[in-house]
């Protein structure tokens, strides 16, 4: 690991100056837990791009299908559990007030990790709404069974239910872009394992960059990001951020 010695003395010297600490993260996090990232190997259910499913569209079009795609994510998620990279992040967050994490996951592994202060940007698996929003539903309703039927349906109408995460083309709830905008914020902002192609959540980065935060990436591979953050530093999160563990905030 000598090889990072650098971007691991730049990153701590960082973060130990730093008051409030902002981490983004995407789909590569939970990669060595055995969660599918989305572009990458794996990214391909049954021939579908998960892209491709994962739109209103497609569920008004086959909403079965999207249910089997969504089943079949749940069922592969529930025996996942997190990794190194998770835990890390989950001991920093033991310090609410410098540190808050924005998720695009909706794997809940920051959560089952006791990760506090964690937005999720798009959603959970684990929740489910209203397909009609119908007006006698909550916004979402947690459902972990591991045993849905084909179509589940909403409790409140009878009508269809959907997964409560966020399809592309949809909106991000205002008070989730509020929570997002505030912790922006920050000192120091960290991207971990996101193709950062996924606008909204990709424009956090570049935002925290304009409003004066040093921004750091960890992927393996490069992004749009690695071009215009402080410190791009291409390692795999489980690997990297144990490294950092000496570090306390
Ligand atoms: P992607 O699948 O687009 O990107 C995963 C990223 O993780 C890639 O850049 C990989 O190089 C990187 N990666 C892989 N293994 C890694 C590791 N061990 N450590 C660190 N990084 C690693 O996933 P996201 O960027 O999360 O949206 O995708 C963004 C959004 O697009 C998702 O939230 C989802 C998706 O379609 C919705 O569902 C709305």
């Amino acid at each position: 690991m000598s090889s990072f010695a650098p971007e691991l003395q730049t990153l701590q010297e960082r973060l130990q100056a730093a008051k409030r600490i902002t981490v983004l993260t995407g789909a590569g996090i939970s990669a060595a837990s055995g969660v599918p990232t989305f572009r990458g190997d794996g990214g391909l259910w049954r021939n579908h791009r998960s892209q491709d499913l994962a739109t209103p569209q497609a569920f008004e079009r086959d909403p079965k299908l999207v249910w089997e795609f969504y089943q079949w994510r749940r069922n592969k998620v529930s025996h996942c559990r997190p990794n190194a990279a998770h835990e890390v992040l989950a001991e920093w967050s033991r310090h609410p007030d410098g540190f808050q994490l924005i998720t695009q996951n909706v794997d809940g592994l920051h959560e089952l990790a006791d990760t506090r202060n964690v937005v999720r940007f798009h959603g959970t698996l684990w929740e489910l709404s209203c397909w009609r929003r119908c007006p006698e539903s909550p916004q979402s309703w947690e459902d972990r069974s591991d045993s849905l039927p084909p179509l589940p349906q909403c409790p409140f109408c009878g009508g269809l239910a959907r997964p409560a995460v966020v399809w592309f083309g949809e909106p991000i709830a205002p008070h989730v872009l509020q929570n997002a905008a505030a912790a922006l914020h920050c000192d120091v902002f960290i991207t971990i394992g996101t193709s950062a192609l996924v606008y909204p959540a990709a424009g956090l980065i570049e935002q925290a960059a304009r409003e004066g935060a040093y921004t750091a990436e960890i992927n393996p591979e490069a992004t749009p990001a690695s071009r215009f953050v402080d410190l791009p530093i291409a390692a795999s999160a489980e690997k990297f951020l144990p490294l950092l563990e000496k570090f306390r905030i």
